[in-house]
């Protein structure tokens, strides 16, 4: 009986029914009752394999980390002669990927709507008052505080990737590292800094009120050193923001600064990178990841083709790169 029904499926199987064996009628018809409910049985069996399958696949994507949710919170530096040349686009554009963002400016603008810090001419000073306004006002707001400018470009989502292996409560900070001539770790004003909000809250609540450890004084075109040293100071580390290749994610200029040839030494702000960044160069290239978090506008108007060309052209024919795919690759 069980031989024949086997032998029937076999022969169900490469679809010649008529070959049946011939059995007395009463057999028969159960043998092909049993032929066909182990041929359902078999054809159910097969989807299951199927659908296992298709679930072990899947499962590999439920499986990875949940894409990173940590806030970051927007700290957009302008002035009112930028308002509308420079921030407003800005404002239109990346900001929006950010979980909060404000803009700090040193007058009011309808559009920008940013907190205005008036009558501070030195930028240390400026940015002294802003990082204490948005710890006093905007802390629970985000984890991390990005401090940027206006013509800076900014993909958040690579950003908050990054961050995904570091807790805002670690005493840390990202962008460019440069060193300075004292052998202090800082990071260049033309990119962004990131700060944990542990770092943030050291900043202000241990640094800021002590001369010794962080000057009060105007600094002139060195602010961001000034920042170096006062975060070293209370024990904020340096973070190193490139890739698992050693690719560069915070780059200061322009992208065709990067792609046409190589950094060219006699240029002031290339010279001052290529002299003080704190990770060796060779020939003067610097090796871009595909992680990018942050370049710089050449003309802002064009802000517009980065935002499109990131966030809405499909490319056919090519894989999706998919956070989730990197994840997978590589799994920090
Ligand atoms: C300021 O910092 C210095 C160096 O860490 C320390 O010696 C001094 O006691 C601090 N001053 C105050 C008022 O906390
Ligand atoms: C580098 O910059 C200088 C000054 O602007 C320019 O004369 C020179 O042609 C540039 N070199 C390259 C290789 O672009």
């Amino acid at each position: 009986m069980l031989e024949n029904s086997k032998f029937c499926i076999s022969f169900k199987f490469s679809g010649t029914q008529r070959h049946c064996p011939r059995q007395r009628p009463a057999a028969r018809s159960c043998s092909a009752i049993c032929c066909s409910l182990l041929y359902k049985l078999s054809l159910l069996v097969l989807l299951c394999v199927l659908g296992l399958l298709l679930l072990q696949n899947n499962s590999q994507l439920k499986t990875v980390e949940p894409l990173p949710t940590a806030r970051i919170f927007c700290i957009i530096s302008t002035f009112d002669f930028r308002h509308n040349s420079v921030a407003v686009h800005t404002k239109r554009t990346w900001s929006k990927k950010c979980d909060h963002h404000l803009f700090v400016s040193n007058d009011a603008h309808e559009e920008v709507e940013p907190a205005v810090f008036a009558h501070i001419n030195d930028k240390w000073q400026q940015m002294r008052a802003q990082l204490e306004y948005v710890y006093k006002y905007h802390f629970d707001e985000g984890d991390w505080f990005l401090y940027i400018n206006d013509d800076n470009y900014v993909m958040v989502e690579n950003l908050r990737y990054m961050l995904h292996t570091y807790s805002p409560e670690e005493l840390i900070y990202f962008g460019c590292k440069l060193r300075s001539e004292t052998n202090q770790a800082y990071m260049y004003d033309r990119s962004g800094i990131v700060l944990s909000s542990a770092a943030l809250s050291q900043f202000v609540l241990r640094a800021m009120p002590n001369q010794t450890i962080c000057s009060p004084d105007p600094q002139g075109y060195a602010p961001y050193e000034e920042l170096g040293r006062c975060l070293s100071n209370v024990n904020v580390l340096p973070g190193d923001s490139r890739d698992h290749l050693g690719y560069h994610r915070f780059l200061p200029f322009h992208m065709k600064d990067y792609f046409i040839g190589s950094l060219n030494y006699s240029l002031p702000h290339h010279k001052h990178f290529l002299d003080r960044s704190y990770y060796g160069l060779i020939d003067f290239k610097v090796p871009i990841s595909k992680q990018l978090i942050c370049t710089k506008m050449e003309y802002m108007p064009n802000i517009y083709n980065h935002y499109y060309l990131t966030y809405q052209v499909k490319i056919f024919g090519t894989p999706q790169r998919t956070l989730v795919n990197e994840i997978q690759k590589h799994p920090n």
